[in-house]
């Protein structure tokens, strides 16, 4: 998903800091909170509502970690590399704290997210600067699970109670929110029942829940009246969404974005992650019907294999992907398709592999992301025969990723000369110099007026970079306030 924090809940680690996220008191005894994110963007959307939990308690965030009162590691356990970062920072963060220590600083730390969740006291075990250690369903607590730690107690909180989770961090102040970028998150599930064999997910964020339509419709509200323009839905498994209306029925994922393609202001609807299984009928005309449903999906299959996605325990076969693809496309032919594989599953063969080539070559992505099999302890995969060696995951890996790569290339090429809409988002490297987003989710560059950052704009793309679009603004058309493509006739 381009970049990564935009795109999945269980990718390559990013780092986010939280400088721009809180709103704490100003003046007075202000501490500060150091965050940072690793993962997906439910951990950055989570990473944000923490500090909103802390802002009333005078924390402001920093993004300099030696001047930080209270250290947050917002953790993923998806992939074994990125539980091993999380310990690897913990050792450089007590070199900081000791140093603090000596001008008679102190300096707090929390490990939150999936690895809190999965290995709960190990955590300060094995590195004891860790004070509290807390689940991504206790967040709301945290104001008071840092007062027990600040009492000189050990904490770990790893409770499931979701919904208390949600009722408690569902006030989102307008003011945080105008800090923020146009493009924000919002958390509408949580949670995975399928059970895919090397996935983690199930056991560390628990079963599926979602949240109700009016706590989304409410928060979706309060967003776009802060001035958002797009909203990407999260869920672990977004499309498995049923959440409870107000007359008590349960909607699915498309009747929500039916409801809040309503809001006026709200120019952009994405979602992720979903799980071909739950690709139902009104979610794909949802596509169809919704103009400020964006025409990106990230549908991850993971292979191509019939054997291995049946080992893997995916619930669906190759032919089946191939049907829905067609079906999707059908309704919104110009949709930029991503998704997720992973190379070297216990079991994969030369021939299962090259299933998952002609699976990609097939479909044609605009983008994916793609992983070497890491075993999880726990979940069925890692006591499977057959573990994959590791040489052949990486030749496999770097043969996938280049053709990928080709097809990435092929889709950014075919925007040359359109024009579409962007929505401007920040500045970007150089002086003039504003980045934005294309409706399939590539960044666009393009010199324009620091003031249009927030509105959408229509750009012609001029040029194509490996990553990103370049664009030039259309003279004379200021906020169209409509989302989707314009096709313009070739260059
Ligand atoms: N090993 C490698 N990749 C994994 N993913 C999830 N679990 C594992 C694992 N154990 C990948 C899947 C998922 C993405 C977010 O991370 O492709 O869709
Ligand atoms: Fe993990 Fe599978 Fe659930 Fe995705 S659908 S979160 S891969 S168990």
């Amino acid at each position: 998903m381009t970049s990564r924090p935009e795109q999945d809940m269980e990718t390559n680690v990013t780092v986010v800091s939280a400088a721009d996220m809180t709103d704490a008191r100003k003046g007075g005894n202000t501490r500060k909170v150091f965050v940072r994110t690793y993962g997906c963007q439910m951990n950055v959307y989570d990473s944000e509502r923490m500090t909103d939990v802390l802002a009333p308690e005078g924390f402001e965030a920093t993004d300099d970690l030696e001047d930080a009162d209270l250290v947050i590691l917002n953790t993923c356990h998806i992939r074994e590399k990125a539980a091993e970062k999380v310990y690897s920072e913990l050792g450089r963060i007590r070199k900081v704290k000791e140093e603090r220590a000596k001008s008679g600083k102190d300096m707090m730390v929390g490990v939150t997210g999936c690895v809190a969740q999965a290995e709960g006291e190990e955590i300060s075990r094995r590195a004891p600067i860790v004070d509290l250690v807390v689940g991504p369903q206790s967040y709301h607590q945290l104001p008071s699970l840092l007062e027990k730690a600040r009492a000189g107690s050990k904490v770990v909180e790893t409770e499931f109670d979701i919904d208390a989770k949600f009722n408690h961090l569902s006030e989102r102040a307008e003011k945080q929110v105008l800090k923020r970028p146009p493009s924000a998150f919002l958390t509408v599930q949580e949670g995975c029942d399928k059970f895919c064999t090397f996935c983690v997910v199930p056991y560390t964020r628990g079963a599926e829940v979602s949240r109700s339509v009016e706590q989304i419709v409410s928060e979706a509200e309060r967003m776009a009246a802060a001035g958002v323009r797009e909203i990407t839905l999260l869920g672990q498994n977004v499309n498995a969404y049923h959440g409870t209306s107000p007359d008590g029925a349960v909607w699915g994922l498309g009747r929500l974005l039916r409801r809040l393609a309503e809001i006026d202001g709200l120019d952009r609807l994405r979602y992720t992650t979903s799980h071909p299984r739950d690709m139902d009928d009104d979610l794909i005309e949802a596509h169809r019907d919704l103009k400020s449903l964006m025409p990106y999906l990230h549908l991850p299959v993971q292979s191509g294999s019939d054997k291995i996605l049946k080992a893997m325990n995916r619930r669906h076969t190759r032919d089946e992907y191939f049907r829905l693809i067609d079906r999707i496309r059908e309704v919104s032919p110009d949709i930029a398709l991503s998704g997720d594989f992973i190379v070297g599953f216990p079991g994969e063969s030369d021939q299962d592999f090259e299933d998952t080539m002609d699976l990609i070559r097939q479909v044609g992505y605009g983008s994916a992301f793609s992983f070497k099999y890491s075993s999880r302890p726990g979940t069925p995969g890692a006591t499977m025969d057959e573990q994959v060696p590791e040489d052949v995951k990486s030749a496999r890996l770097a043969a996938l990723q280049a053709l990928v790569a080709e097809q990435q290339k092929a889709f950014n090429a075919s925007r040359l000369g359109m024009t579409c809409d962007v929505l401007l988002e920040k500045t970007g490297r150089n002086p003039g110099q504003l980045v934005g987003k294309s409706p399939w989710l590539q960044p666009v560059q393009l010199d324009a007026p620091e003031d249009l950052i927030g509105s959408i704009q229509a750009v012609e793309i001029v040029d194509i970079g490996s990553n990103s679009l370049f664009g030039r603004l259309i003279a004379g058309q200021d906020d169209l306030g409509r989302s989707g493509r314009i096709p313009a006739p070739a260059a």
